[in-house]
């Protein structure tokens, strides 16, 4: 596998062709935003610990039956091998609580906790600000079909209960979680796509309720990558991943 052009340019990430057609490098970089881009930092090391927090995440539905984009870690270790995919403009947020910008939207004390889980239909548009969009509005916009969206939310109701399930093992709650998504180009099957991190998703240590996720960021709490090393150690642990 060799590494080619730069296919695209994004604040967090970089995508990288190869030699095989159905393959990319994702590279994650040092480089954090928040607020679609408003506010900007660089954290020494960041790129480092959500790619692997990312490869654990990715690989663990990938061998529970969930079908991700990810292959392989690379002896970079801000860099994995990906299957290239046609990019769905769709995210979907899993919800065990309802924090941050949903808290806000309906008037609840950040971190409510509600009997079922929510799932939320995004458009992943930057211009429009991710706004929230339903099925008819997705299928008439050519977005996906609706078998597609079917699908795509059943992949999330698994993903969501199985990394709840893991990340309970390493002493953290899976507060929220956004997914997007892919026709894989090999086979045009919808899988999961870009990353899931503590900077796409909100994760609590379970004892002490301390943020481990991007919202030490967003809300000037410092200690972000310390605080993202203490997810890929925990995970590591849960896993059973020796150093
Ligand atoms: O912004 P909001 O509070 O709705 O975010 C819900 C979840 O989705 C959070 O975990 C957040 O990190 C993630 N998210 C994301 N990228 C976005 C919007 C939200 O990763 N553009």
């Amino acid at each position: 596998m060799v590494k080619d052009k730069l296919i695209f340019n994004g604040n967090e990430k970089q995508v990288f062709s190869t030699d095989d057609p159905c393959q990319v490098i994702f590279r994650y970089k040092d480089v954090t935003t928040a607020f679609h881009g408003v506010k900007r930092a660089r954290f020494n090391g960041k790129g480092v610990l959500t790619s692997q927090i990312s490869a654990l995440l990715l690989g663990y539905l990938n061998e529970n039956g969930v079908d991700t984009h990810f292959l392989r870690t690379l002896p970079d270790e801000r860099e994995q091998l990906c299957r290239m995919i046609e990019i769905i403009p769709l995210e979907v947020v899993f919800h065990n609580r309802i924090a941050g910008g949903l808290a806000t939207k309906l008037g609840v004390e950040d971190g409510y906790k509600p009997e079922n889980t929510i799932l939320d239909l995004c458009y992943n548009n930057d211009e429009l600000g991710d706004p929230l969009i339903n099925r008819d509005q997705a299928v008439a916009l050519h977005l996906a079909t609706y078998a597609e969206l079917d699908e795509m939310y059943d992949i999330v109701r698994r993903s969501g209960q199985l990394l709840t399930e893991l990340l309970h093992k390493a002493g953290i709650e899976l507060v929220d979680a956004k997914f997007e998504f892919g026709r894989a180009a090999d086979t045009g099957a919808i899988i999961i796509s870009d990353e899931l991190s503590p900077d796409t998703c909100r994760m609590w240590d379970e004892e002490t309720g301390e943020r481990l996720d991007k919202d030490r960021f967003r809300l000037d709490l410092g200690e972000v990558t310390a605080n993202y090393g203490k997810v890929l150690e925990r995970l590591k642990t849960a896993l059973g991943i020796e150093d």
